[in-house]
Parts: structure tokens; C-alpha cells; sequence
């Protein structure tokens, strides 16, 4: 039988895969922590979007405003491993732009890490343009620090 393919506002019963979600597409020492997911989640300035087959959440993005301007960021986008490079990415930042249009924000800015080629191809094809090269924008605890993309797109 097939199942229904569908992008939606996430809601709290979302939480618990989400953090699962996170945590398959980060190691733990990258990832979001479940704290971190939680405010951007319920408290943050932001659209949280699932991408559904069925019941199963497949994917999610996470979009945060900047208060009294028209500028969103995305914050962060992860597939399932196993339904990648099946367009489900493609298919959550189109939804995002489409949702972000309605609210007359007219541009979205993300950081992303140099080493990440899918993102930074995901975000190409999609229309992203790349502005600046942000050295040591990444910081951790427990490694060195690594380079970022800044990239944009107008949204019309
Ligand atoms: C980045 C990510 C969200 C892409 O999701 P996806 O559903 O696999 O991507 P799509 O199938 O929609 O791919 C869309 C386009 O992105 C590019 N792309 C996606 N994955 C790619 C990969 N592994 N290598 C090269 N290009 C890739 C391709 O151009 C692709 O278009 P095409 O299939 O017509 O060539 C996914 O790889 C992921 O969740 N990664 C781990 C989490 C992450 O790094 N998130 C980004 C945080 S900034």
C-alpha cells in the first residue's frame, strides 16, 4: 500500500524523533543536544517542518527568525540516513521557502561546516549562493575548530 508522503509543522509529539533524527545524522559531540533541540523547538523564534511517510517522520528543518527584520536562517536540515538522496531534502527546503514567503521574509542565511559536501550541494541546487568563508566559526569542547560557509538566497 502507499503510504502518504506529506511536510507538516511539527508539533510536541515530534520531540522524540527529532532527537533520534539528530543524533543518526550527528555524532554525539556535533549534534544538537536534546536541551538545545528543545528550545529551538517550543521557545526559539522558529518553524520546525517534518517531512512524513506514513506516520514516520522522515526529516526536519528548522527555521529561526531574526525579530523585526525580514531575514530567516536556516539552523539546521537532516534526512533519515536510510531515505537520503531520495529528494526528501530538496523536498523540506522548498516547503521551508514556500512557508517563509507567506511571512514576507525575503531572504534566508545559513552557516554551514566546510567539510559537509551534501549540505552545501543541497543548498547550491536550491539556489544558495556562497558569501563569505567564516574561519573557526564551529567551536568545540572537545576538537579543534572548523571553517563555515556563509550562503544566502533572496527569496521573490
Ligand atoms: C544534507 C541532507 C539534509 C540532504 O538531504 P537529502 O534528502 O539526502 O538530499 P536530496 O536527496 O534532497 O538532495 C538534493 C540535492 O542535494 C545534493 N546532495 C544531497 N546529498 C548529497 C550527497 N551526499 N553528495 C552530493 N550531493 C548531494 C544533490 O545536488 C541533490 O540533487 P540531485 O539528487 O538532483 O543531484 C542530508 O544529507 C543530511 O541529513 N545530512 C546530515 C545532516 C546534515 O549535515 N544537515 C545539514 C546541516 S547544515
Amino acid at each position: 500500500m502507499q503510504q502518504t508522503i506529506n511536510i507538516r509543522t511539527a508539533n510536541p509529539d515530534d520531540f522524540e524523533r527529532i532527537v533520534e533524527l539528530e543524533n543518526f545524522c550527528f555524532p554525539k559531540e556535533y549534534a544538537y543536544s536534546r536541551r538545545q533541540l528543545r528550545y529551538l523547538l517550543t521557545k526559539a523564534n522558529s518553524t520546525v517542518l517534518v517531512e512524513t511517510a506514513g506516520s514516520l517522520i522522515r526529516g526536519f528543518i528548522i527555521i529561526l527568525y531574526r525579530r523585526g527584520t525580514t531575514v530567516a536562517g536556516v539552523e539546521t536540515i537532516n534526512v533519515d540516513p536510510t531515505f537520503q538522496k531520495r529528494g526528501i531534502g530538496q523536498r523540506l527546503l522548498s516547503a521551508a521557502e514556500n512557508h517563509l514567503r507567506k511571512r514576507k521574509i525575503r531572504k534566508i542565511r545559513l552557516e554551514v561546516s566546510i567539510t559537509n559536501q551534501a549540505a552545501i550541494a543541497l543548498y547550491e541546487h536550491a539556489g544558495f549562493k556562497k558569501i563569505a568563508l567564516l574561519k573557526n566559526y564551529y567551536l568545540y569542547d572537545h576538537d579543534d575548530s572548523r571553517d563555515a560557509i556563509k550562503m544566502i538566497k533572496e527569496l521573490r
